[in-house]
């Protein structure tokens, strides 16, 4: 059984970009690829920080991946996997999104 959080117009996000979410104490980052909504924890595997902590959105200045603002890490927004920055290789730990009536929602076992 899961519980679901909604995000709010998710299907509303343009291609590409990405927001900051927050669910009770958790901070997530949503971004639309290829039609698809991805979601994952903000929070670097460098240091365990928020990539950011505003509502600003963690995208680089040419809007092509997610930056952690902290030592600027660069994270492929499709898979999470880190391209370059002090803990390259690793990966943004994903959330679990799931789609009810044209509705998408985070789901937490
Ligand atoms: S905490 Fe994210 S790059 Fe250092």
């Amino acid at each position: 059984m899961f519980n679901k959080h909604l995000i709010p117009n998710a299907q509303n996000l343009p291609e590409g970009q990405a927001l900051n979410i927050n669910i009770e104490k958790c901070s997530f980052l949503v971004t639309k690829q290829k039609g698809q909504i991805i979601a994952y924890e903000n929070l670097c595997p460098h240091q365990k920080k928020p990539l950011t902590w505003s509502s600003n959105p963690a995208l680089d200045d040419d809007g092509d991946y997610l930056k952690c603002h902290h030592h600027g890490a660069l994270f492929s927004p499709a898979d999470g996997s880190c391209i370059t920055g002090p803990c390259q290789g690793s990966h943004l730990k994903k959330a679990t999104v799931g789609i009810e009536q044209g509705n998408c929602y985070l789901l937490f076992a």
